[in-house]
């Protein structure tokens, strides 16, 4: 992790949300290897595994869909930031899910919970923290999507999740940028995950382009140069460069083709 040397001032307290698994557990794997060694403190409702718990990850279990979850564990949080003082405050806003379906055929409930998971969770985190953030400097990473760039057609509520997080988040970073915090926007492709078990198919129904390990990689790097957002990964970067230049009407049609040729099943 050396490779992730930087400049400007050691980070002290990091809190992660999802770190039981996929990017979330890369997340503390990498940030665990930092010279800086910063303490981590974990949000979700399983435990992180073992071994990070045993190198003194903090685990507060929440669900954090649930607004008033979040408010019992505000006060916990304040706290573990202030028992680990002398150095930036980091929020990684981690924990998602997505779900496959035409929205007149899926859960009403399990898209409103989504909603509260991918996007009110993440406001209401940084909103109880940002006090702490300003007085102290750091920062936070959205993990968004490359869905977040265009309409997706049967994972209507998903895409739209994440493009919230990416205008959220580039607008956080213009506001905050005078105020020594910086807001980064991640924008993964498929990665190897439990994602798409948890969006309810029994495997990757689409070419899985890279690891959690990777996409962390690129992210911290970028948030260390003070990037606003990164879309990970060579091929999701042309990709989101090509359709970026097409009418919204049309790449809406064309995600609809291809995700159309997706079954669950
Ligand atoms: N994998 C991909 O292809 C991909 C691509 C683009 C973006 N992403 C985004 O990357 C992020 C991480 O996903 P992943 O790929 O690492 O999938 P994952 O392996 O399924 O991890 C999801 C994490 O979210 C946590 N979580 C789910 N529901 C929660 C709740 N109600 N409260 C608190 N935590 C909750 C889970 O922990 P518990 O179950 O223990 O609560 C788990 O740690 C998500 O925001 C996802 O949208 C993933």
């Amino acid at each position: 992790m050396n490779s992730l040397k930087r400049a400007d001032k050691k980070i002290s307290a990091v809190i992660v949300t999802g770190g039981s698994s996929g990017i979330g557990e890369s997340f503390i794997a990498s940030i665990s290897k930092l010279d800086d060694n910063p303490a981590i403190c974990n949000l979700s409702r399983s435990e992180p595994a073992k071994k990070w718990l045993d190198q003194g990850v903090r685990h507060i279990p929440c669900d954090l869909s649930l607004g008033q979850e979040i408010e019992r564990v505000v006060p916990e949080i304040l706290t573990f930031i202030d028992e680990n003082p002398g150095g930036d405050v980091l929020l990684i806003n981690n924990s998602g899910f997505g779900g496959y379906g035409e929205f007149h055929d899926v859960s009403l409930e399990r898209d409103l919970s989504m909603i509260d998971l991918n996007v009110r969770a993440c406001v209401h985190l940084a909103g109880r923290l940002m006090p702490k953030l300003i007085e102290r400097g750091g920062g936070i990473i959205n993990v968004a999507s490359t869905a977040c760039f265009q309409p997706t057609p049967l994972m209507a509520t998903y895409g739209a999740t994440k493009s919230f997080l990416h205008s959220w988040s580039l607008a956080l970073s213009d506001e905050l940028k005078d105020k020594g915090v910086r807001v980064l926007c991640v924008c993964p492709g498929p990665t190897a995950t439990n994602f798409f078990r948890a969006a309810g198919f029994k495997e990757s129904p689409i070419k899985v382009g890279t690891t959690a390990d990777k996409v962390v990689e690129e992210s911290l790097r970028k948030y260390f140069k003070d990037s606003w957002i990164v879309t990970t990964g060579f091929w999701n970067k042309a990709g989101v460069a090509i359709s970026s230049k097409l009418p919204k009407v049309l790449v809406t049609k064309l995600s609809g083709g291809t995700l159309r040729k997706i079954r669950q099943p």
